[in-house]
Order: C-alpha cells, then sequence, then structure tokens
C-alpha cells in the first residue's frame, strides 16, 4: 500500500490524542489535520495492527497490556556516560531512514530513534522488514566516524553483541547465521541491517535492529524464512522493551567505544554459527547451488566448499539457507 507522509503524520495524531483513554471524533479530527481520507486512515491502522478501533464518528486507543516504549524508563536503566540523545516515536517510516537524514546534524556522540512501528521498515537485500505497532523492537543507533574501512566487520560485531544481550535477557538457544540473522531453533528471531553515508572527512553509520516479540500473522506471511517470536520463549515473565533498549544502547557503545580484536570477534562469532559444517544453499548467478558451510573467515567473508572448490561470500546480498 501507498503511504504518504500526511497519512503517518495523521494517524500519529490520532494516537497522541487518544493514548490516554479519550477519544477522538471525525469533526475534531478534521478541524486539526483539514481532509483526511479515512478508508486510507482504516486501512493503515489495519496493515500495521495499530490499535485503533472506530468510536462513535472517530477512534479511541485500545492499547492492550504492554508496557510504551518511554524515554524517561529506558534512560532509567542507564549507566553510560556517553552523551546519547535518545528519541521514541509512535509511528515512523524507517528509524534507520530517519537516523541517516538527521545524523549528521547530531550534537551528541550517539543519536538512537526507537519506534513502536514503522510504515516502510527497511530490511537487508532491499526487503521490508514489516513492522506493526507496539510489542516489538525497531532500534537504530547512529554515529559518526573518521572515514575508516573496517566497518565490514560491524555487522558481525553487532550480531554477538545482541545475541550476547538477549543470552543475558535470559534466552537460550540462539544461534547466527551470516552475515547477523538471530535465530532461536532455527527461525529468525532479529534482524541487523547496518547503513552509512560519507560525508567529508566523516562516516555516518545507523545500526538498525527490529527484534520480533509479538507473534504476528502478517510477519510471518511478509518473511520468506521461518521467522521466532520471544514471547513465546518468555513464558512467565512480560519483556520489557524499555530495558532491552536500554541494554542495546549501553553494550553497543560498549563494545564500538573498546572494540575487541578481530580474531576474537570472528571466533565469537564462529562459535555461534548456525550452519558451519552443514550443507546448504547459496543464491549465486540466479541459481541456488550446494555446499558444506566452512564458517566465517578472517575478514568477515563466509566460505562454503563447494564441488568446484572453495567460495567466498561477502555481500550480504548473497542469500544462503539450509539445505532441505
Ligand atoms: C534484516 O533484513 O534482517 C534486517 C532487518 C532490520 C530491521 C530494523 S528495524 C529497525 C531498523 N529500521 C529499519 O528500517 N530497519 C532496521
Amino acid at each position: 500500500m501507498i503511504i504518504d507522509q500526511k497519512l503517518l503524520e495523521s494517524i500519529d495524531f490520532i494516537i497522541e490524542q487518544t493514548i490516554d483513554g479519550s477519544p477522538i471524533g471525525h469533526d475534531e479530527l478534521n478541524n486539526y489535520l483539514g481532509f483526511i481520507d479515512i478508508k486510507e486512515i482504516d486501512k493503515l491502522i489495519q496493515y500495521l495492527e495499530i490499535p485503533l478501533l472506530r468510536a462513535d464518528s472517530g477512534y479511541r486507543f485500545d492499547g492492550g497490556v504492554g508496557q510504551p516504549l518511554n524515554t524517561a524508563d529506558i534512560k532509567s536503566h542507564l549507566v553510560s556516560t556517553s552523551s546519547v540523545d535518545i528519541a521514541v516515536k509512535r509511528l515512523v517510516t524507517s528509524t534507520n531512514e530517519l537516523l541517516l537524514a538527521q545524523v549528521e546534524n547530531s550534537i551528541e556522540d550517539y543519536s538512537i530513534v526507537v519506534a513502536e512501528s514503522q510504515a516502510y521498515g527497511r530490511g537487508r537485500q532491499q526487503k521490508q522488514w514489516f513492522s506493526p505497532y507496539g510489542g516489538n523492537v525497531y532500534f537504530s543507533l547512529g554515529f559518526k566516524t573518521e572515514r575508516v574501512d573496517h566497518v565490514y566487520l560491524l555487522p558481525l560485531l553487532v550480531a554477538v553483541t545482541l545475541r550476547d544481550i538477549l543470552v543475558r535477557h535470559g534466552v537460550d538457544g540462539l544461534q547466527l547465521k551470516w552475515p547477523n540473522d538471530v535465530l532461536i531453533n532455527g527461525k529468525k528471531l532479529a534482524g541487523i541491517l547496518v547503513e552509512s553515508k560519507v560525508c567529508g572527512e566523516n562516516q555516518f553509520v545507523v545500526i538498525g535492529i527490529g527484534i520480533n516479540i509479538v507473534r504476528s500473522k502478517q510477519i510471518l506471511a511478509s518473511v520468506d524464512q521461518p521467522v521466532a517470536f520471544l514471547d513465546d520463549f518468555q513464558a512467565t515473565k512480560m519483556i520489557d522493551r524499555n530495558l532491552l533498549v536500554a541494554m542495546l544502547i549501553e553494550n553497543l557503545i560498549k563494545v564500538l567505544e573498546n572494540p575487541v580484536d578481530d580474531m576474537s570477534l570472528i571466533s565469537a562469532w564462529s562459535e555461534a554459527d548456525a550452519f558451519k559444517g552443514r550443507s546448504v544453499e547459496v543464491m549465486l548467478s540466479g541459481q541456488w547451488k550446494q555446499g558444506l558451510a566452512v564458517g566465517v573467515a578472517d575478514k568477515g567473508q563466509y566460505v562454503i566448499e563447494m564441488e568446484t572448490g572453495k567460495v567466498e561470500i561477502n555481500s550480504s546480498y548473497v542469500s544462503l539457507r539450509l539445505a532441505e
């Protein structure tokens, strides 16, 4: 569906006005927003599973049981002394897109954007990261760095860090799929998209992380591989997303400021490799080709033993999957 800025702003406004439990009528909406296309609004509400219900001639918010994301709550869990700018949004196009557009204007060392939903969440390989409202984590951290070439290991570093955080959050059975998917029992629980742009001497890097928490039929339908939801693995206690976001901020900054040496990183990633030693298929020149996964090598590339010899893949545009 085509989602324009006006539509996003209209829905954001409706949530803002109703989140405290008070309903809003269409007349009031028209007064604030001018002409709005109710059909389009209803379509987007349904598409992004936004908990807005039709009430009388307007809407009311039906927020469910989860704790909303909240800046003060996130900050209360932080001990880091680095300067961090945290923006919590309800509805955005993409947290990565937002940060990339504004990161050079930031005066803080790190800028964070987290959102309750994304209309155009970006995945790797130009895929969409379907981002329904509330309950999941859509997180981006942006920072400025001198132009460097070693950002190629960053996706692996982020994957190892994210896995460690989830382990400390009490989640077992986590593995990694090259370059940076976090899997649980072979199913994708979280995805990472590192994007960057160069401005003069500086490079702006944005680390985007999406974690599936709440089971959603639409997420299952939108992803071309098995998907997992954190809720299914934490039967007894609710996931505290504000704490999880604070852990992401704290730990990512820690590893960015105190980088481990490349070999230790490769070895940590390797220990969690879900595919190592297994039969895999890799998409090469438009065809799935079979091989044996050897594992990750020193520059972060993935090595596969094929009939024709060893092949190294080093672009996250290459698809990799287990052979049937
Ligand atoms: C993948 O395809 O596995 C990467 C998915 C990355 C999704 C996250 S959600 C927060 C951030 N903003 C985006 O638009 N994408 C990333």
